[in-house]
């Protein structure tokens, strides 16, 4: 029988093939243009799923894009592992930053990737670490070791929200019953230097208008006299963080856990290099809130940021006017015990209050979910660091993350049980962003760690009870 790594070494070249295969099909879950390519994406997704071995295999049509479920149940009393994914990519704009197309996918190398990256929209997120998932099931099917059971729900909403998906969830608990849920939609530290992700930020997302005279006017004959909705939109946008970068909205931090000093030191423990994050970004310095580390900011403390703001005239050359209108979209990223529900209310009651007389403000909440955390000491967790110990020779260190997969809180209200955040990709990756890519180290990688995953999860599941 084959062994893992020469499994790898042998399908090589269409492990490769059949990822760029998925990679070529623009799955854009947010813009309506690509409904049909996201489908296809579904169709592609089924296909494989089949192909390595899992049985039925189903496409559930949702009123958004539809989720694939699949699995192989080898003996009901033997433990059931859930894996989760998305097939959905975030839009490529700006395309013209992009090196090479978005959807046909080129092996390049990179400073930090010496052996290629994959270059794709979807590459990293998620549909490269997705499909590390399949493989390893494949392999382990078709060399008959698979040691539990395993369900595959793969969905084409995470990008926009995953509004249907909690709906399926909620209606199929019987279905999605699992001992431990499994995702690769998140990071790792670096290639020597394994990291597990113990924490997720939960989310609120919304949309302000700032309305002022019923029409757009002449900026010479009315600038100075009514007021112009961008002007007062950055001012208020302005207000919301003061001179120290804390979030100036009373009561925003009213819920938040705050870490021990204890956990604060073992974070601190992690490698991170402060110049060569800024090298990284080309930034001088970096900024945030006043009291806390880089790391600390961008995982364990909540955040306020503007991700697009408009209005006005934005063509070639000038035109005078002050506009009717501006808007902007803002998210707040949250940590544990911050309620996304509250938060949201909370900030469109201030916003709203802070509007000066002249203008109509409204607040439009978009979506949102709650922030999530693993504690190291599940025997999901154990499991996956034990599998990271095999194939990367160390043990991996525990790390908050500072994005967001709102479904995953929800997986453990609805389902009741854990998720483990085995994340390959690393943040220099480019997610969401152009130039996206995968390290072909780091897919392999995955394909030969996620199997030893399912061994010491089943073998600690055992002794568990
Ligand atoms: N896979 C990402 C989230 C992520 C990436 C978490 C890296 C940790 C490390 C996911 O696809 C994503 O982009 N989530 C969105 C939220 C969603 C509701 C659009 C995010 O975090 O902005
Ligand atoms: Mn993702
Ligand atoms: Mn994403």
């Amino acid at each position: 029988m084959l062994d893992l790594t020469s499994y790898i070494e042998q399908h090589k070249d269409r492990l490769l093939e059949e990822l760029f295969s998925l990679l070529r099909i623009p799955s854009i879950s947010a813009d309506p243009k690509y409904i049909k390519s996201v489908a296809e994406g579904a169709d592609a997704i089924a296909g494989f799923l089949k192909a390595a071995g899992l049985e039925n295999t189903k496409i559930h049509i949702t009123k958004g894009h539809p989720i694939v479920y699949a699995e192989k149940i080898i003996d009901p009393s033997l433990p059931t592992v859930l894996v989760y994914g998305h097939y959905d990519v975030q839009p490529p704009d700006p395309l013209n930053l992009w090196e090479s197309e978005p959807f046909n996918p080129v092996i390049k190398k990179t400073e930090i990737h010496p052996q290629g990256a994959i270059f794709a929209r979807g590459a990293c997120d998620d549909k490269g670490q997705m499909f590390m998932h399949i493989k390893a099931i494949e392999y382990l099917i078709q060399t008959d070791q698979l040691p539990c059971n395993v369900k595959f729900m793969i969905e084409g909403e995470e990008e926009v929200g995953s509004n249907n998906l909690a709906i399926f969830v909620n209606e199929n608990n019987e279905l999605l019953k699992n001992d431990i849920i499994l995702i690769s939609d998140t990071g790792m530290i670096a290639n020597d230097t394994p990291s597990i992700t113990t924490g997720l930020r939960g989310l609120s997302y919304v949309e302000v208008c700032v309305t002022g005279p019923n029409r757009d006017l002449h900026s010479g004959l009315y600038g100075g006299a009514v007021a112009n909705p961008i002007n007062i939109l950055s001012k208020m946008i302005a207000s919301l963080h003061d001179a120290d970068n804390h979030i100036a909205i009373p009561g925003f931090y009213d819920q938040v856990q705050e870490l021990s000093a204890i956990e604060r030191k073992a974070m601190a423990q992690a490698p991170f290099s402060l110049e060569k994050y800024q090298k990284s970004l080309d930034i001088a310095a970096v900024y945030g809130e006043k009291g806390y580390t880089t790391n600390e900011r961008n995982a364990i403390r909540p955040t306020l940021d503007v991700n697009g703001i408009w209005g006005g005239y934005t063509g070639e050359g000038a035109k005078t006017v002050i506009p009717s209108k501006a808007f902007a979209k803002i998210s707040m990223r949250l940590v544990p015990n911050q309620d996304w529900k509250d938060i949201t209310e909370l900030f469109k009651k201030h916003f709203e209050s802070i509007a000066p007389i002249g203008v109509k403000v409204s607040v439009t909440p978009h979506h949102g979910g709650q922030g999530y955390v693993t504690p190291i000491d599940h025997i999901g967790y154990k499991a996956a660091a034990a599998a990271y110990k095999k194939t990367f020779g160390k043990t991996p260190i525990p790390q908050k993350s500072g994005g967001s997969i709102p479904i995953v809180s929800l997986f453990e209200k609805a389902l009741g049980s854990k998720s483990v955040l085995m994340g390959f990709g690393l943040d220099s990756d480019a997610i969401h962003s152009p130039n996206e890519h995968f390290g072909v180290w780091n897919y392999f990688k995955g394909i030969e760690t996620i199997p030893y995953f399912y061994k010491h999860f089943t073998a600690l599941s055992k002794t568990k009870d």
